[in-house]
């Protein structure tokens, strides 16, 4: 069931979404880096958010944005070499790195092309990755990373990040970061895990296409049974708000007053 406190916007088409999505993410942006001088957000991979990575990085939108106070994360990458076709970070370069100007030191890529070499590898990459959002949000061993914004997508299987259904990275409380092995892709994934996704001051879900729509009405109209079925409906900010921002294909099936 849908946290009560979620925004949910239905827009038309999947191009209003990224518009809408521009807009979220500049305004977070800026008002981060007014508070704090600088705006910490985790970026997702999938289609819709290359859509929102292409218009951040146009002519209109980039100048928008203080990139060089800005700190790019990501919610989770497959083991891939980073110039590879399905590499999140990849995807991610080519639509908006490469056409703004941020600091390379700003740039924190998920290290996970070796992670499926072995559960070591995978833990490894996992644990390097943690310690280097610890450095850049000046944490200790024990503290969780608040991040301004993390996007995240849905998969029409109920999952978010690379936390998809039956595995264990989903009930990972301590660990910021988990490797996860995915059987029905036979593919090895690094992901944020639900503590970090939880303690963000603001998480926003992109979700677009009519494949989505069935799971969509399950996950915010039915009774959780997260950890088995739908691990996106774990997606809790403690003290954070949570919009999901939907084009009407998706919501056809929702029933909203
Ligand atoms: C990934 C994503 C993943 C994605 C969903 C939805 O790397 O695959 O981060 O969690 O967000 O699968 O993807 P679409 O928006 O492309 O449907």
């Amino acid at each position: 069931m849908i946290d009560s406190k979620a925004e949910i916007i239905v827009v038309k088409t999947a191009a209003d979404v990224v518009t809408r999505a521009a807009q979220i993410f500049s305004e977070a942006a800026e008002k981060a880096i007014a508070e704090r001088g600088q705006f910490l957000v985790a970026l997702s991979g999938g289609s819709t958010p290359r859509g929102l990575y292409e218009l951040l990085g146009s002519e209109t939108w980039r100048n928008r944005i203080k990139w060089d106070a800005v700190h790019l994360f990501w919610s989770d990458e497959r083991a891939v070499a980073p110039r590879d076709k399905d590499s999140n970070y990849g995807m991610a370069h080519e639509a908006l790195m490469a056409h703004i100007s941020i600091p390379a030191a700003n740039v924190h890529r998920m290290k996970a092309e070796r992670a499926s070499e072995s559960d070591a590898a995978a833990r490894r990459a996992a644990e390097d990755y943690a310690r280097e959002m610890r450095g850049v949000f000046k944490l200790s061993d024990t503290q969780v990373p608040r991040f301004d914004l993390i996007l995240l997508g849905m998969g029409a299987d109920g999952h978010t990040a690379s936390l998809f259904p039956g595995t264990r990275a989903v009930n990972e409380q301590a660990k910021l970061v988990a490797g996860v092995y995915v059987e029905k892709l036979n593919s090895t994934r690094l992901t944020l895990t639900f503590p970090v996704i939880n303690h963000a001051a603001r998480v926003l879900f992109l979700v677009t296409g009519a494949d989505k729509a069935a799971c969509l009405q399950e996950v915010l109209h039915s009774e959780s049974n997260a950890s088995t079925k739908y691990p996106v409906q774990l997606v809790k900010p403690l003290n954070g708000k949570l919009t999901w921002l939907i084009d009407s294909a998706a919501a056809q099936s929702l029933n909203l007053r």
